[in-house]
């Protein structure tokens, strides 16, 4: 809600009827975040949008850091617990703000939640219900994986279609276009995918679309399929961990999922879901993080509970770079090896190199010896950090989903300005290396996906606070 000020006669924006930012105020954030001015204005940030990480730069980190549970196998996850009148047990999930956002929605859908322990869930959904409204479902895209459960288990829903995203465009159609080859009957009303269909029925179908695969509308196809009359063959499947990880979970509740990994996916259909207890994986991206963060620093770090085969295209790359990587059966420790030389790197669907690693490796690159020509091929738009991390003097040139990083001798620090969870993750990793205090602005973007990046990176000797503001 926006109301003229009687002082400064500019319009200010009031939040939970708390004074926010004036709108003119804004200006000084600087000009290419425009929609996450708007993200911030709706209050699209949990807890205090205004809070800061400052770091000192230049310390080497060294030591082991524990991963948590994978975001992005958490969030279908929590999804699928309400295709069953079951109480589902969840272990190893991540304490982040995304997570606490799909509880809102559960139990706005009805499911009963109890948090048994920091990182356990029991959830019970006896009854669901079928409309995700748009002011729950708009703080998270991962929202839309809400489709197939509902779908799946009341064979009809009204789910808000989640809002634009900084990262470039997000279309639903390969997801639309799945779940109707299954006989949804989807179509777009008000904002919303509305969908009543009677028997869903299996069939063979293609998820393929100009990027490659899509990892949440594979998840959402998955799921409806699981309940529906017959077999359905799902070609161009997403190979991602954390889509090999709900299948697993789906046929831990009684689904009957195989192939799932590669890129043919086969469901048998089955009648009913029971509940189930299952452990997440950990977090792929999150432990990739680390180890950038330990190589940019010349530091001697290792990553502990996690599964070293996810992390093959980035080990590949810190190894071709010339950092010493050492993977035992549940770790990666990643130190010095003498000279490095910049590499290229083009991201692409699983097992090729993930687009959530791309801006945290820039950034290394950044202040590695020589030329790096870094190809986005998931989301070509995906390029928010480098306006911030030229900001800090990093040596970068834009083409169409490119960019040409020319190693420099350092960063300087610099207050910057995080517009997405990656390009947070690589401007804090700026600031690890940067001379000087770097202030990252609008962490919020951060905790969506890391749990307490701040303390763990204090762990592995880092100079680094968080300021909140009141
Ligand atoms: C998942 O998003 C992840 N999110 C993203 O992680 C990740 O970047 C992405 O997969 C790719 O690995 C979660 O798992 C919650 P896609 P998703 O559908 O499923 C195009 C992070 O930082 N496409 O695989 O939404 C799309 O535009 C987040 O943790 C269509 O064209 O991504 C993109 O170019 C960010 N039509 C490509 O496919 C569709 O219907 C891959 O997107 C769907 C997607």
């Amino acid at each position: 809600m926006e109301k003229k000020d009687r002082i400064t006669g500019s319009y200010r924006a009031y939040r939970n009827g708390r004074k926010a930012i004036p709108l003119c105020a804004l200006r000084e954030f600087g000009p290419p975040h425009f929609c996450n001015k708007l993200e911030f204005i709706a209050g699209l940030n949990e807890g205090n949008g205004m809070d800061r990480i400052m770091i000192h730069g230049g310390k080497p980190l060294a030591g082991e850091v524990h991963i948590s549970g994978s975001k992005n196998s958490t969030l279908p996850i929590l999804a699928a617990t309400l295709m069953t009148s079951e109480p589902c047990m969840v272990h190893h999930v991540p304490d982040l703000s995304d997570v606490r956002f799909m509880l809102d929605i559960l139990k706005y859908l009805g499911a009963e939640v109890s948090q048994l322990d920091k990182n356990t869930l029991r959830i019970h959904a006896r009854e669901v219900k079928d409309v995700a409204p748009y002011d729950l479902v708009r703080k998270m895209r991962a929202s839309v994986c809400l489709l197939g459960p509902l779908i799946a288990r009341l064979k009809r829903c009204k789910v808000s279609v989640p809002g634009g995203c900084v990262i470039g465009p997000r279309p639903i159609d390969l997801h639309i276009k799945g779940l109707n080859s299954l006989g949804t009957n989807i179509t777009l009303e008000e904002g919303c995918v509305v969908s009543n269909s009677g028997e869903l029925q299996g069939t063979t179908l293609s998820l393929g679309g100009r990027h490659g695969s899509t990892v949440l509308g594979t998840d959402n196809v998955m799921m409806a399929a699981t309940l529906a009359r017959g077999t359905t063959v799902i070609e161009h499947a997403a190979c991602e961990p954390e889509v090999i990880d709900l299948a697993n979970f789906l046929n831990s509740m009684g689904a009957r999922i195989t192939g799932h990994g590669t890129s043919t996916i086969q469901v048998e259909g089955v009648d009913r879901l029971n509940g189930a207890e299952y452990r997440i994986i950990p977090d792929r991206i999150e432990a990739g993080t680390f180890l950038v963060a330990g190589a940019i620093t010349q530091g001697d770090v290792m990553v502990k509970n996690v599964i070293p085969q996810h992390l093959q295209a980035i080990l590949r790359l810190l190894e071709n770079t010339g950092f010493a990587v050492e993977s035992g059966n549940d770790s990666v420790r990643i130190c010095c090896n003498g000279t490095t030389q910049a590499q290229d790197f083009a991201t692409s669907p699983y097992p090729g190199f993930p687009t959530d690693m791309q801006a945290q490796v820039m950034t290394l690159m950044c202040v590695t010896p020589g030329m790096s020509v870094v190809t986005e091929r998931v989301f070509p738009d995906r390029f928010m950090h480098v306006a911030e991390l030229q900001r800090m003097g990093a040596q970068i040139e834009m083409e169409t989903a490119t960019a040409v990083v020319k190693g420099v001798d350092h960063l300087s620090a610099a207050p910057v300005m995080a517009s997405d969870l990656r390009a947070s993750a690589a401007l804090i990793i700026a600031g690890l290396v940067a001379r000087g205090d770097t202030e990252v602005r609008r962490v919020y973007h951060i905790d969506r996906g890391y749990e307490h990046i701040d303390e763990k990176l204090r762990t592995l000797g880092a100079r680094i606070e968080r300021i909140h503001e009141s």
